[in-house]
């Protein structure tokens, strides 16, 4: 049986995975208000089917007024400054934002009786691998700033959650890459990977590959590209987890990824045979804070949300990024 149509607050709901998620949120038959600064977000990205307020999370009071008087029932936080370089460079943004701030949304939360909280963690909890694949309960040792600040917001939410009536699922995205019709990745500066390539492949420009002597087979670093249609189906799923009380505990961190692995060569490879043109490499040193692999154990996912990826293998990705533009 369905569940009950929610009404679901998505901070950052005009960013990338914002404004995908609220699209399968829209799709599963919720009612989506999304709250979201523009700083970095873009207004055409809010589906016309959702309401939406310009302002920032992190003002608890406006928040717990928006909170009541649209009825919310529950959260999705999207929101957050999510640059790892930028974050190694500006760690008090970071920490300002998406700790304190996020602390501010949480108060409020709390505050109105909210009771499902789902949050955009990150892989970047973990800090590098100590297995191939990473499962939810390895240690989490960030090396930047910007897993850091993720990470205390999860030991913040797993308090809440368990002296409060609040019940969390902190969904630690891998790499999330790849276009949906409607919503496709556009940061200023544009630093991650697949739009580098993209970018480099369109112009002519040489792409700058960031490190080949880490310790990975073609000695370029590994990660986990999800896409982003399945990063949106999870926080659906995550919300129709919580509804039929599938979850068990107050508190579960999830990873969600395709489960394999990929290398920067791959990449480039995947991006090469969807556009048919060819990439000029400009090699140099590693990149700060850029950790050798990162590739989730999905098992948890499959278990709890009854979640699999369906779209993310690294061509049909690499394909998504030329069909929409
Ligand atoms: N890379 C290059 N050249 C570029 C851009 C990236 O070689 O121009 C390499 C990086 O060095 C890294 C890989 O491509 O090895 C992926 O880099 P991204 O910048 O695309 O992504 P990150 O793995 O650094 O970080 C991303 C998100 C984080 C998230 C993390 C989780 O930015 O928010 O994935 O795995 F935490």
């Amino acid at each position: 049986m369905a569940n009950e149509p929610l009404t679901i607050l998505v901070t950052g709901g005009a960013g990338y995975v914002g404004a995908a998620s609220a699209d399968a949120l829209i799709e599963a038959g919720h009612r989506v208000v999304i709250l979201d600064d523009l700083s970095t977000g873009d207004s055409y990205l809010i589906p016309n089917a959702a309401s939406s307020v310009t302002g920032s999370y992190v003002d608890r009071d406006r928040v717990g007024d928006l909170i009541r008087d649209a009825r919310i029932d529950a959260v999705l936080h999207c929101a957050a400054r999510s640059i790892v370089s930028d974050s190694m460079e500006k760690p008090e943004r970071y920490y300002r934002d998406n700790l304190i701030g996020s602390l501010n949304l949480l108060d409020a939360v709390q505050n109105a009786g909210i009771r499902h909280f789902v949050f955009s963690s990150s892989a970047a909890v973990y800090g590098g691998a100590q297995s191939a694949l990473i499962p939810e309960d390895s240690m989490t040792a960030p090396i930047n700033p910007y897993g850091a600040t993720k990470l205390a917001f999860e030991h913040a939410l797993r308090s809440y959650a368990q002296a409060f009536d609040i019940q969390v699922l902190a969904l630690r995205y891998f790499n999330v890459a790849g276009a949906t019709e409607r919503v496709s990745e556009r940061h200023t500066p544009e630093t991650h990977l697949l739009p580098r390539i993209v970018a480099a492949a369109q112009s002519g420009e040489p792409f700058t590959l960031f490190g080949a002597d880490f310790p990975t087979p073609d000695g370029t670093a590994l990660r986990d590209y999800v896409h982003i249609a399945d990063v949106a189906a999870a926080n659906a799923a995550a919300f129709a987890a919580l509804q039929k009380g599938k979850i068990g505990s107050t508190f579960a961190a999830i990873n969600i990824g395709s489960g394999t692995g990929t290398s920067v060569r791959e990449a480039i490879g995947a991006v090469e045979r969807a556009s048919k043109l060819s990439v000029k490499i400009d090699q140099q040193p590693r990149r700060d804070g850029d950790p050798a692999s990162l590739v989730a154990n999905i098992d948890r996912a499959a278990k709890l949300l009854g979640w699999r990826p369906r779209q993310s293998d690294i061509n049909r990705i690499a394909r998504s990024l030329f069909s929409t533009s």
